[in-house]
């Protein structure tokens, strides 16, 4: 393809161009040259060079042709230059704006491809979680009383003394207190106090008397504090589930039977229970539940021969405390003691989940290692 640079920078004169025949030659050379020109590739980078180059008003290529062959064309030429000029005009606008056209789809289709979003792309996995064990022991448990007529209440971790002590018998300076030694708030001065971190669930039995009238069946859930340095067995936080039931004439074989009916429902039926006497402020009598050993059947032999190494040989393991709810806990709660009984116990969660899946240290249950979590989809 000849360059005819040279040609329209050049006077027609300077050229040689005498005829319209010639005129129509240069013209069809720089039609050509457009033609070639505009069908490179990458104009869409140098597009404003490309347009100024052909259509720029100082050094255009159409106004060298204006201003070199038309304007100083002797008038036998003239119309021609003129006709053929006009021509090659129309066609190169035409033809730009086609480009341009063309540019700005291409650029459009790269611009939504670019956000175009591939539905078929697998998704971002989200692990699936699942209840941590202590959770899976509360319901459990509260499974085995909503299926004998309890229900669950729940009450405030933050308490007053008179609700953690007072109110459960047991006033300042009890020697109990000291088993209960807990975390006391800092109030701001002058705000009415103290208030401390509840060291049992039991607080809740008074908050649900104080509320409801007999018949009372009661489970509460919840989280409890001591000021218990931590080992295999302590933490100073764990779990606790109260129950409670207060009725016109809840006997002491109600209450057994109760407590009998839950350790077969959660340990399985082959398990025997059996109450010790203890003491607890609130409760008279007071009792510590055991549970036949789980793991050497009662035997107190383990299966591989020798001592059982989990209830020490003597067959049975300590449960939770419990007992038949002290008739001075219902003066606190303007229930009249001549006409109600009942019993209420508290379960250690933590220590029970321990005992039932066989693990050996508490702090598991608050360290988070997935690997532990997983073990109990
Ligand atoms: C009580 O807390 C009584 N409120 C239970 C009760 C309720 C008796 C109703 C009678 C009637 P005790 O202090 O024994 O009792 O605690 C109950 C259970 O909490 C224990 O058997 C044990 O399983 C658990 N426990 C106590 N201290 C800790 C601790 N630091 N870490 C983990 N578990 C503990």
């Amino acid at each position: 393809m000849p360059n005819p640079e040279s040609k329209y920078t050049r006077t027609l004169a300077a050229l040689g161009v005498t005829s319209a025949e010639q005129v129509s030659i240069l013209f069809t050379e720089l039609h050509e040259f457009f033609d070639a020109d505009i069908s490179k590739d990458a104009l869409q980078i140098l597009w404003k060079e490309f347009r100024d180059k052909w259509i720029g008003r100082k050094s255009g290529v159409l106004t060298l042709a204006t201003d070199n062959w038309l304007k100083p064309a002797p008038p036998e030429l003239k119309r021609a230059v003129g006709a053929e000029l006009n021509k090659l005009k129309s066609h190169v606008e035409a033809k730009l704006e086609e480009k341009r056209l063309e540019i700005e789809r291409a650029e459009q289709q790269t611009a939504s491809a670019k956000e175009r979003v591939d539905l078929s792309l697998p998704g971002v996995p989200r692990p699936v979680g699942s209840h941590h064990l202590i959770r899976q022991v509360f319901q459990e448990i509260e499974d085995i009383f909503f299926s004998i007529g309890f229900s669950v209440v729940e009450g405030p971790e933050i308490e007053t003394p008179y609700y953690n002590f007072e109110a459960l018998n047991i006033p300042e300076f009890h020697p109990v207190r000291d088993d209960m030694d807990t975390f006391y708030l800092e109030l701001p001065k002058g705000a009415p106090g103290p208030l401390l971190l509840r060291t049992h669930t039991s607080p809740v039995q008074i908050r649900t008397m104080e509320k409801r009238q007999p018949p009372v069946r009661v489970i509460v859930p919840g989280k409890v504090y001591r000021r218990d340095n931590p080992d295999a067995t302590h933490s100073f936080m764990f779990h606790q589930i109260e129950g409670l039931a207060v009725d016109a004439d809840i006997t002491f074989c109600d209450f057994t039977g109760t407590i009998d009916y839950f350790v077969k429902q959660f340990f399985g039926a082959g398990v025997k229970t059996r109450f010790r006497p203890s003491y607890f402020p609130f409760t008279e009598p007071s009792v510590e539940f055991d549970a036949s050993c789980i793991f050497c059947g009662g035997s107190g032999t383990a299966k591989t021969g020798g001592t059982c190494g989990k209830c020490k040989g003597a067959g049975w393991i300590e449960l939770f405390g419990a007992g038949m709810v002290d008739p001075a806990v219902y003066g606190f709660v303007n229930y009249d003691p001549k006409k109600v009984s009942g019993f209420a116990f508290g379960i250690g969660i933590d220590r029970l989940a321990m005992l039932k899946y066989g693990i050996d240290d508490i702090q598991v249950f608050f360290q988070n290692d997935v690997r532990f979590l997983k073990q109990f989809p």
